[in-house]
């Protein structure tokens, strides 16, 4: 047991504190605040509190929990909407009111619910760390796969199988060193230690997002790591939002991290009403929301990044394919920054911490697609917005985050103005899975490739082609490039442009992306083969036909839209 010394914002310096450890849980004052040991010196500690600090006295006790911050993994995670260290939100509000008190426990997990454990061993069996023990249904979209924690392994002495809650012990292993465990549907996992995989596979399967610009121009893999930068205004939580709603992931972390308070409102609102358009069944049965706003303590806010990536990693160990957003990871680094400042580290690039890139990194690097210890496989995809003060990329977030990550999803603020949304610019961005998951679309469509690097192409020559046209006028240029001028704004407005808030435009599958490129490019060829004979661009893009590729994104029997337009294009280019 210590004394508080010394309190600066959310660290407070502690003495007589010999015997604990980096990392390790603190209880603070009488108020039981909850904080995490981040030096150590002589029986010294400093200490970042995960709760507001304000009122507190130097003398005040600190008492170590000997633990390090660890989070309850098992049945209940999905659904579930938690504060930063995975305290749920629901209950500290049915405790407190509207203002959380400070100080307040509540375990993540309700015992409240029963589950009914189903056995997939038997007494006698040899298992080991990552089996799967049993599985319970957690929701209506998700079989959740109870697995013998990292570090356990040994022969089953006891099943139970039947209704309990998750404080019922269901199994009880006789470990190699003649010890006995007795385990419950969850286990404790530090949120800072990866959770133990085999082996790390190749990304090759895509993530689908049902947005075009994501899908066709620059893909994520299942397992891959994006960013998402761009300045205020620019979309990149509603992006987020899209991903979260409609990628083809079996669970989803959302993380609001940092941002603004209403912005998180709207997320609660919104996804508990919000259904699959897979399953039909509401979207939170799989998914888990953590929230820790701007107004929320700064040290959670820190920790947010982590409860959410080790909830990931626990649902990728049961074999799923899991994808986990974080907004924005801008304000994630400047909690590292406010914290670092107190503790009066030596500061490097614009304020950040010296290991602001090393803390980048481990975060990514826990994403990726991997066979598990019980030898399935699952991954964790991460996708973190990045939120540079006035749209900078050139500062260190930003910079750092690009080593990283593979996807580089950058928003720009002209296209925002010009309410091109997404506002996702097609050449600062890239991808570098692009060619690792070609064979997957290929697969659901044999031209898929060749289309999206036409496409490609034509936006590459666009912008050569508007520098000429600003020193010479649109008219000087041949036939053929003012042709391409119009597909390329084709492209844009018909195909990258796609409105969140339509009902049918807000997802768009393989499919129709392939079939609105292939319609857009049809028109193109035709009016090309017709350049020869001497018909005009100008001319032929007046067709009706044009209008109605323009509004193919709006349709839902798109298969049968795609082929009157096909029709269209050759009856009335023949006709100009
Ligand atoms: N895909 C989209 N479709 C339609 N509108 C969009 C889209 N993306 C962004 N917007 C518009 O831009 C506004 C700002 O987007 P937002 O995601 O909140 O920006 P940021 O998080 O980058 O500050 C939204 O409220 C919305 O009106
Ligand atoms: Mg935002």
């Amino acid at each position: 047991m210590g004394k508080i010394i010394k309190i600066a914002g959310p660290v407070i310096t502690a003495e007589g504190m010999r015997g604990t450890r980096m990392f390790d849980v603190v209880k603070v004052a009488k108020e039981e605040l909850i904080g995490e040991i981040i030096q150590l010196k002589g029986d010294t500690a400093t200490i970042q509190v995960y709760e507001d600090t304000t009122g507190l006295c130097p003398g005040e006790e600190v008492v170590s929990t000997g633990m390090p911050l660890s989070i309850e993994l098992g049945p209940g995670l999905l659904r579930s909407i938690y504060d930063g260290i995975a305290r749920p939100l629901p209950v500290l509000q049915e405790k407190s009111g509207d203002f959380i008190t400070r100080g307040l426990v509540a375990p993540s997990l309700s015992r409240e619910i029963d589950y009914d454990f189903k056995p997939k061993v038997k007494v006698g069996d040899l298992v080991q760390a990552g089996d799967v023990l049993g599985t319970v249904k957690e929701t209506q979209v998700i079989e959740h796969k109870i697995l013998v924690p990292p570090g356990i392994s040994g022969k089953i002495t006891k099943v139970e199988k039947g209704k309990y809650n998750i404080e019922k012990v269901i199994i009880e292993i006789q470990t190699d060193d003649k010890k006995k465990e007795k385990l419950k549907m969850y286990h404790r996992w530090p949120v800072r230690e990866p959770r133990p995989i085999k082996e790390k596979l190749d990304p090759t399967i895509p993530l689908l997002t049902g947005q075009r610009v994501f899908d066709t121009l620059f893909p994520l893999a299942k397992g891959g790591a994006a960013a998402i930068p761009g300045p205020f205004g620019a979309g990149k939580t509603v992006s987020q939002q899209q991903l979260a709603k409609w990628c083809d992931a079996s669970v989803i972390v959302y993380i609001g991290c940092g941002e603004r308070g209403n912005e998180m409102t709207e997320v609660l609102d919104e996804f508990p009403e919000l259904t699959d358009p897979k399953t039909g069944k509401p979207l939170m049965e799989r998914t888990t929301l953590i929230a820790n706003t701007s107004n929320m303590p700064v040290a959670a806010r820190e920790a947010s990044v982590y409860t959410g990536i080790t909830i990931a990693e626990y649902y990728r160990d049961q074999g799923y394919d899991v994808a986990l957003m974080a907004d924005s990871t801008s304000r994630w680094a400047e909690a590292m920054r406010e914290i670092s400042a107190r503790l009066e580290e030596m500061p490097g690039e614009e304020g950040y911490p010296a290991y602001l890139a090393t803390r980048l990194a481990q975060f990514y690097e826990r994403a990726g697609r991997v066979t598990n210890l019980n030898g399935t496989n699952g991954s964790v995809t991460a996708i973190g917005a990045v939120s540079p003060p006035g749209g900078d990329f050139s500062e260190p977030v930003t910079q750092n985050t690009l080593r990283i990550t593979k996807v580089f999803w950058a928003l720009d603020a002209s296209l925002a103005y010009k309410r091109h949304f997404p506002s996702i610019h097609w050449l600062t961005s890239y991808s570098l899975y692009a060619d690792k998951v070609k064979g997957f679309f290929d697969e659901v469509e044999k031209d898929f490739s060749s289309h999206r690097q036409r496409i490609m192409n034509m936006l590459q020559k666009e912008s050569e082609l508007n520098e000429i046209v600003q020193l010479v006028g649109p008219d000087a240029l041949p036939e053929e490039d003012k042709l391409i001028l119009d597909t390329t704004k084709s492209i844009r407005e018909d195909f990258l442009q796609q409105n969140a808030f339509h009902e049918v435009d807000t997802y768009c599958d393989t499919e129709k992306q392939f079939l609105m490129m292939d319609c857009i490019l049809a028109f193109h060829d035709s009016a090309h083969k017709r350049l020869e004979s001497g018909k005009k661009v100008a001319k032929m893009v007046t067709v009706p036909v044009k209008e109605r590729i323009a509004r193919m994104k709006y349709a839902e029997d798109y298969k049968k839209e795609a082929e009157q337009i096909k029709k269209d294009i050759e009856s009335q280019l023949k006709k100009v």
